[in-house]
This record gives C-alpha cells, structure tokens and sequence, in this order.
C-alpha cells in the first residue's frame, strides 16, 4: 500500500487517518525534496458544444501552464538539495477523452507529455518526475458524476466499489446540457 504524506508547517495539524505527517515551510526551500502538484480544474466543457474557448484557455492555464510553472520554479531547488522527486497529479482523461470534459482530458494530456519530458530533463540532477492517472475521486471537482468513486481518504489502489478490468460500462452526470448524457467507460 502507497504511503500518503500529509505536509504543513506544524505536522501536529495533519490529523487524517493514514496520512503520515511531514514538517514543511514552504520558504524554506533548502528542506524541500519533494514537489506535488496537486492543484487543478475541470470545468465540464466540451470540444464542439463549448460556446467558446474559455474553460479550455482555463484548463490549459491550470493544468498544463500551472504545473509546468511549478516545476521550473522547483526543479532548481530540488537539484540544490541532491535531487527529489516530482509527482504531478493527473487523471485517466490523460490518455482517453471523455466527451463531457473534453478539455480538461486535453490538457492533462498535455500535462503528462510535460511530465514525461521534464522526467528525461531532470534525471542527471537525481530529480524523479512521475504521474498519477487517477479516476474518479469524491470531491467537489467529481460532485456532478454518478459513478463509483474512490473516497478522498483512500489510499491510492483501493476502491470501495472496484471496476472489473476490462468490463466496460455506462456511466452518467448529473449537471445541466450535454454533460446530462451517458457515456462509455471502459476499465483496464
Ligand atoms: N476528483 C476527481 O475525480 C479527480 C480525478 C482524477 C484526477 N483529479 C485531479 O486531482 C487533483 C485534485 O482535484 P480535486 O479532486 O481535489 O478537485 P477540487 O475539489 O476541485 O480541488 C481542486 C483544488 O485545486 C486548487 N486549485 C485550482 N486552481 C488552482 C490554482 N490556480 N492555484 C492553486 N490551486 C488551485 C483548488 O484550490 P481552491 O480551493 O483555492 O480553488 C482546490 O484546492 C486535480 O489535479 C484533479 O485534476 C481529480
């Protein structure tokens, strides 16, 4: 099972069950060893039913400028301390679009290809650069989808309610125009 670190300046807040505390200040750059990006947006649009280009300028923003921004701020610093690790934090969308949120899926394709380059750049500085394809996950960004999610204080690999590899099934969202449509996920 993956070891979840919870970080803060006072590791005595960091309360949740399973989450093993970790002291940082974040101007403290001479202890930072590890950099998640962990920040992102989904805004539900789709490529051809969008009214305009705005969620996906917002996306790219966020997702892919966001994280690449992160990484050249960091990417020194974790060279300065011998090397670390970077773990950028994406989703399944990164290498299959689902029509509901199109854009969001291509910019975290974009995101992973950034992660994949910046993992080749970085490796003579002994920096690991690595991505986490999640699916659904119960928070305020996965609100409107009525589908199995992992509960936000899963560790990662554990589902309450597992998809069987390779069965394919339909799944639907709850919010207003096309994204009230069904839609095939396939699991592998
Ligand atoms: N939930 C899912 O089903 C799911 C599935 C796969 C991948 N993911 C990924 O998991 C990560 C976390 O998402 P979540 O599920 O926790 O979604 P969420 O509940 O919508 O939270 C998104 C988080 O990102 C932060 N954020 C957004 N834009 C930011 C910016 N410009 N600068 C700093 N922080 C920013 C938000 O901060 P504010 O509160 O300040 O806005 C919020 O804390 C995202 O990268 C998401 O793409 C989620």
């Amino acid at each position: 099972m993956a070891t979840v670190y919870g970080a803060a300046r006072q590791p005595a807040q960091v309360t949740e069950p399973g989450v093993t505390p970790v002291a940082l200040d974040i101007t403290d750059t001479e202890r930072v060893s590890l950099l998640v990006n962990n920040a992102g947006m989904m805004k539900a649009s789709t490529f051809i039913g969008a009214p305009s280009l705005d969620a996906a300028r917002a996306e790219l923003e966020t997702n892919y400028f966001g994280t690449l921004r992160m990484c050249r701020a960091f990417a020194p610093v974790l060279a300065a301390n011998g090397g670390g690790a970077v773990v950028n934090m994406f989703s399944i969308t990164s290498f299959y679009t689902n029509p509901f949120n199109a854009f969001y899926g291509a910019s975290k394709a974009a995101a992973w290809s950034l992660t994949n380059g910046i993992r080749l750049e970085l490796h003579h500085e002994g920096t690991l650069v690595v991505a986490v394809h999640a699916g659904f996950i119960d928070t305020d960004m996965a609100a409107l989808v009525d589908a199995p999610k992992m509960s936000r204080n899963q560790s990662p690999g554990r589902s309450s309610t597992p998809s069987r590899p390779g069965r394919s099934r339909y799944w639907r969202t709850n919010g207003p125009g096309p994204s009230r449509l069904r839609y095939l996920a396939t699991t592998s």
